[in-house]
């Protein structure tokens, strides 16, 4: 079979319903893969899967043990070729303004779930000899943002989770990498994007000079997921319009 193919393959995509998890189903499924869509939100969950052919959805939420359950018993009776750890979520602001509830939420959903998702999903991901994790990360992980310091730890760890569980899976056949992107045009970031300020700085700060598609991030998670990467484990990928090679910007 082709490496650029994933025919017959499953792949589940967490925040699959919109934005650019439900652009990464999208390309998975171009490629053939069986796409098992997941979200809280029931009808985004129905409205993602009548749009991508061969897929199926389940609505739960990452961060409670129920939502894992219903996730595992969606997937109990057959390898796990792909996944996707790609819900996420931010709330901005200075480390002293958050509560407690808000700091563990941030943990929660962007490091704590994918581990637990994981961990529990490795019986199905070993039984595909030769699967692959893509993390959606953030450069947010990488380099210091004024974005929230709750959510850039929870981001910096899940692109550090990458690194352990490639070597922790690796003879198992299991591929972990780090997709991590900088400012992508999706309901999440619409706020900032409509701060004509906030816009201006984040495209002075880019030399590509432009906000990226949801599908341009969707397509480097593609290649992880797909064969054609096989060699390739524990790496994080920026898919940032340059920012972060950036030392210092053209005149
Ligand atoms: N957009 C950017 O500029 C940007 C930049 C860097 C990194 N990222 C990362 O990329 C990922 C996707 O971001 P996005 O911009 O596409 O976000 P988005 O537009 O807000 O979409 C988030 C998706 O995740 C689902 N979701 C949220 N919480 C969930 C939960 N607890 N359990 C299950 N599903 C949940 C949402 O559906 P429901 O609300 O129905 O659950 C939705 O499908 C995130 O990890 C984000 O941190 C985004």
């Amino acid at each position: 079979m082709s490496v650029w193919r994933l025919d017959g393959k499953t792949a589940l995509v967490t925040g699959g319903s919109r934005g650019i998890g439900r652009a990464i189903a999208e390309e998975l499924a171009g490629f053939g893969a069986r796409v098992v869509v997941v979200a809280r939100t029931p009808a985004g969950v129905d409205e993602a899967v009548a749009g991508i052919a061969g897929a199926r959805g389940v609505a739960a939420d990452v961060t409670t043990a129920e939502g894992r359950a219903a996730i595992m018993a969606a997937v109990a009776a057959e390898p796990l070729h792909v996944l996707v750890h790609n819900a996420g979520g931010n709330v901005r602001g200075p480390l002293a303004s958050y509560d407690d509830a808000t700091i563990e939420r941030m943990i929660a959903l962007n490091l704590t779930s994918p581990l637990l998702l994981s961990r529990d999903l490795h019986p199905r991901l070993r039984a595909a000899s030769g699967a692959s994790v893509v993390h959606v990360g953030s450069v947010a992980g990488h380099v210091a943002l004024p974005t929230g310091v709750a959510y850039a730890s929870a981001k910096a760890g899940l692109a550090q989770a990458a690194r352990t569980l490639a070597l922790e899976w690796a003879r198992d056949g299991i591929r972990v990498n780090t997709v991590a992107p900088w400012y992508t045009r999706t309901p999440l970031v619409e706020p900032v994007l409509a701060d004509p300020a906030k816009l201006a700085a984040i495209l002075a700060r880019t030399p590509l000079g432009r906000i990226a598609e949801p599908r341009e991030v969707a397509t480097a998670v593609a290649f992880l997921a797909l064969p054609a990467s096989s060699y390739i484990t524990g790496q994080a990928l920026a898919v940032d319009g340059g920012m972060t090679i950036q030392g210092l910007a053209q005149p």
